[in-house]
């Protein structure tokens, strides 16, 4: 993608499959590496094994963690090793004696090692004349496991009589325990003891409103290599530290006490648990090496340990199962495989396809950044998460795509709360309810691009429920009469539940907030647009920036009617006869001008579907439809061009992205300074708000405002003071998150916006700065990957978790190499750069495409740089396909990609000339 950075310091690839290694990792702060399964285990390693183990919210078997813990708490796994005549050394490095060594020549060597989705680290005593290689990883699967495998070596020239002993907190329960009853919730623990470790059921799940008996239970496990089970276990913490000791100093290990035995069944009631678990003292020669395996398990009811340690508790078992995972996560990852001239970039670009995963299985929670949230994932997410699962896992998304439609209200909004089962979506009973303005924009933006890829235009015509709870008027009103019992069905007044077609939704979605307007008759702000921190304005505030995006909608829709038309032959749409009221071209038009004539009439609509609607449809003229859409779309974009343009002192110009809850225009250059938010560029120019000739004034705008060479493009610039007119974001320290921070999300959409416009080399210089600031680990210090967002000191924050991970993918699949659909057909049109090329003039991508895996590689006879070259012909698996050109690049029929056989993979050679 890119040219290969020099690292100074920090990871570097060792082979193609996105394998790193680092030295001295714990010498950078706030690292740690997810590992997870389908099953439900997520977990999170630091170099110092720090990190935390858990399978939900109410499930954590070690601690709860904020990023800050990783370095300052001392609960963490650990592994011991008593050394006869020399100490105590942890070979996970977390002895208050090698903490204290860290800035001394004294500390350990230590080399970490990473893949696709397993982690190692090397710790070596030099003084000791011993090596410790811990690997760690959660096997791929249904089980909540985690495995460790400890091989410790004698790396020195003396014999070494050793002592381990596996030290893992188990906290075994929810993390609102953390600060609710710590210590009334430990008296609940059972704590048994088996032949290989140590298991909590607490009896009973705390919860003030009603105490619930509990059935899950947490084990900490361990074998020797040969699947030899301990000595001895530690099963309460407060005697494995001893009076005056602490987890990183304890009294068991220091002073080498002797363990109680196993005893299979026994039980102890009360105290916080440890999984300690002490081995047999061994004599290790010089270069002899022993290993052991700790199995970390949460399951449903008490766990089978003998089934659990056949499967997981030797070496033979962690090995296999580690090459399963391996081959799992590269197999998941290689779907989409990037070759430029740049094998680093590429690599890179593994961990960003990675990301998306990350997210549908972490939500935004249990990483130790994202100390937040239930686990639950919001609106948005879900279906920006779908951008990505169009280009990984296609096969699942149409499915996913018409669940979600039925969390819409009839108002337009949607539910927010969204439950475990697809199509879930529960009712807020105890919060204020709050509606985002934006959260109607992306599901036709996701569904367009499912379109596209399929050509399945069917699915707007299916059929989905309503979501229905007691708000309505976008949470404006409260409907004493609801109660849960209804249920969360929309139904008619004959009480049946009411279903209308996609397309239906998608128009509700976008059409309500055209009448939904503020002051200055863009659409209102409501509770916050795609930045949650603009959360201050929801009276009077505007988002332009929105306003934009659902001209573009309004637009995208009227023409995808008119496909229908044309491709299906339709000639009516049948809508609720309700909506009508919002098609007003089509009965009463109103001035949309007026700002009180637009207010009234979704007053209008809102009493007529108030919760309920008649079950009547209207049957309409499918034309007639698509023209009040490119109608309304139309008034927008001239509207947003005449008034909300800022012409500039210096000669440019840029669109105002918003106003404040007193109605004041946000942006412009002011006595304090220039006001400038990047959201406010990114939606006119991905959309047709913005027109051809004021892109190149917002590029210059945003360069010479938002782009500061330390940290990339900025969110925005500083506006001083704290915004109460705005949002919480203006309270955060500038240059920190949704507060001018360069905030991955919005700028890989910059650059998505800018391949679009046609902008390639702009768009380039955007993607480039994004991968540079990510992998300048002296300053970003994190693993591969993109971040939420870069700080004002340069440090990579929120790491694997972010929506923009989505987006770069689709932005590298779609834009730069081109490949994309186009109502089910195959557009090429490659934006590829001079540097995107590799020496031989090719640079290929593998990738999903109408359900056949194929390789698309690009080989230019001449230029390689982008708008020099053109494609010239095209080998399908060496047979030359009959060139279709259209406006955008392209076409290769379905058919022909259907055709091909399901297995392997296929090759289109494009030539560039
Ligand atoms: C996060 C949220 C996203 C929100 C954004 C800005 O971004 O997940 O929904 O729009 O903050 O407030 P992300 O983590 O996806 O990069």
């Amino acid at each position: 993608m890119v040219q290969t950075q020099k690292q100074k310091h920090g990871w570097r690839f060792t082979g193609t499959n996105g394998d790193f290694k680092l030295e001295q990792p714990e010498s950078s702060s706030y690292l740690y590496f997810p590992l997870v399964n389908e099953g439900g285990m997520m977990s999170s390693v630091s170099p110092k094994l720090h990190g935390q183990v858990a399978s939900g919210h109410n499930t954590f078997l070690t601690p709860p963690l904020s990023v800050e813990d990783l370095h300052n708490s001392r609960a963490s796994r650990n592994f011991w090793i008593h050394l006869e005549g020399q100490g105590v050394w942890s070979a996970a490095g977390n002895s208050a004696k090698q903490n204290a060594e860290v800035y001394t020549d004294e500390a350990d060597p230590v080399e970490l090692e990473a893949g696709l989705l397993w982690h190692r680290v090397t710790r070596s005593s030099l003084q000791l004349g011993i090596t410790a290689e811990i690997t760690s990883f959660v096997p791929c699967g249904q089980d909540r496991v985690e495995l460790m495998k400890v091989t410790l070596k004698n790396s020195g020239s003396e014999p070494l009589e050793l002592t381990p002993t596996a030290a893992i907190p188990l906290y075994a329960r929810s993390a609102d325990d953390l600060r609710d009853h710590r210590h009334v919730t430990s008296l609940l623990h059972r704590t048994y003891t088996s032949a290989y470790g140590v298991e909590v059921q607490p009896a009973l799940s705390f919860d003030e409103r009603g105490h619930r008996i509990n059935h899950t239970s947490y084990g900490v496990f361990g074998a020797e290599g040969n699947g030899a089970g301990p000595v001895g276990l530690f099963p309460v913490q407060e005697q494995f530290i001893g009076e005056g000791g602490s987890l990183d100093w304890p009294e068991a290990v220091v002073l080498n006490t002797e363990a109680a035995e196993a005893v299979d069944g026994a039980a102890l009631e009360g105290y916080e648990a440890i999984g300690g678990i002490r081995f047999a003292q061994v004599i290790l020669q010089p270069g002899a090496s022993k290993s052991y395996v700790l199995v970390l398990a949460i399951d449903e009811d008490r766990i089978d340990v003998p089934v659990l340690m056949e499967r997981y508790g030797s070496e033979t078992g962690f090995d296999s199962h580690l090459k399963q995972t391996q081959a799992f996560w590269a197999d998941k990852v290689n779907t989409v495989q990037f070759e430029t001239g740049d094998s680093a970039a590429d690599q890179w670009m593994k961990w960003v396809t990675l990301q998306p995963v990350l997210r549908r299985l972490y939500g935004n929670s249990f990483l130790p950044y994202h100390d937040y949230g239930r686990g639950g994932r919001g609106w948005r997410d879900l279906w920006q998460d779908c951008l990505a699962l169009l280009i990984m896992e296609p096969g699942e998304v149409r499915s996913l795509l018409l669940n979600n439609y039925a969390g819409v209200r009839i108002d337009g909004s949607n539910a927010t709360i969204i439950g475990q089962q697809p199509g879930e979506f529960i009712a807020d009973r105890n919060n204020i309810p709050r509606v985002w303005m934006d959260h109607g924009a992306w599901p036709f933006l996701t569904t367009l691009l499912y379109l596209n890829q399929s050509g399945d235009l069917e699915f707007l015509l299916q059929e989905q429920t309503y979501f229905r709870d007691a708000f309505s008027s976008r949470c404006k009103q409260r409907n004493p009469d609801w109660s849960a019992a209804d249920g969360s069905d929309l139904r008619t007044a004959a009480g049946e539940i009411y279903k209308g077609t996609i397309l239906e939704h998608i128009l509700l979605q976008n059409l309500v907030p055209f009448f939904n307007v503020g002051e200055h008759n863009n659409i209102l702000l409501e509770g916050a647009d795609w930045n949650d921190g603009l959360d201050m304005g929801a009276q009077r505030g505007e988002s332009v920036a929105f306003t934009s995006f659902y001209a573009s909608n309004l637009l995208e829709i009227s023409r995808l009617l008119d496909t229908l038309q044309q491709r299906k032959g339709l000639k009516t749409v049948e809508l609720a006869e309700e909506m009508v009221l919002l098609l007003d071209t089509l009965g009463e038009a109103i001035d949309y001008e007026s700002i009180s004539g637009k207010l009234s009439r979704l007053e209008a609509y809102y009493s007529a579907a108030a919760n309920e609607v008649s079950g009547n449809k209207a049957v309409l003229e499918i034309g007639r439809v698509a023209a009040d859409l490119a109608g309304k779309a139309e008034w927008m974009f001239e509207h947003l061009r005449s008034s909300e343009w800022i012409t500039s002192t210096s000669g440019d110009g840029w669109f105002n992205g918003y106003y404040n809850n007193d109605a004041e225009r946000v942006e412009g250059e002011f006595a304090a300074g220039v006001r400038m938010t990047l959201t406010g560029q990114v939606f006119p120019l991905l959309g047709a708000a913005a027109a051809p000739e004021q892109v190149p004034q917002i590029i210059a705008a945003v360069e010479r405002n938002l782009l500061d060479p330390n940290i990339g493009y900025r969110l925005n610039t500083r506006f001083g003071g704290i915004q109460q007119n705005l949002g919480r974001a203006f309270g955060f320290a500038f240059g920190h998150k949704e507060n001018g921070a360069m905030f991955s999300h919005m700028t890989v959409m910059y650059a998505n916006a800018l391949y679009k416009r046609g902008y390639v080399q702009e768009g380039y210089k955007v993607l480039d700065s994004l991968y540079r600031l990510s992998t300048d680990f002296e300053r970003s210090r994190m693993y591969p990957g993109i971040p939420e967002y870069i700080n004002e000191q340069g440090r990579g924050m929120y790491t694997y978790l972010t929506g923009s991970a989505s987006w770069l993918l689709l932005t590298m699949v779609n834009e730069v190499f081109g490949v994309k659909g186009l109502l089910g057909d195959l557009l090429l049109a490659p934006k590829l750069v001079k540097q995107q090329f590799g020496p031989d003039g090719t640079a290929s991508i593998e990738t999903l495409f109408a359900d056949r895996r194929l390789r698309v590689v690009y080989k230019a006879a001449g230029s390689v740089e982008y708008g020099e070259y053109q494609i010239q012909s095209v080998l399908l698996n060496g047979s030359e396909v009959t060139l279709q050109r259209v406006e955008e690049g392209l076409l290769i029929e379905r058919r022909l990609i259907a055709a091909l056989s399901a297995e392997g993979i296929h090759c289109l050679e494009v030539e560039l000339v």
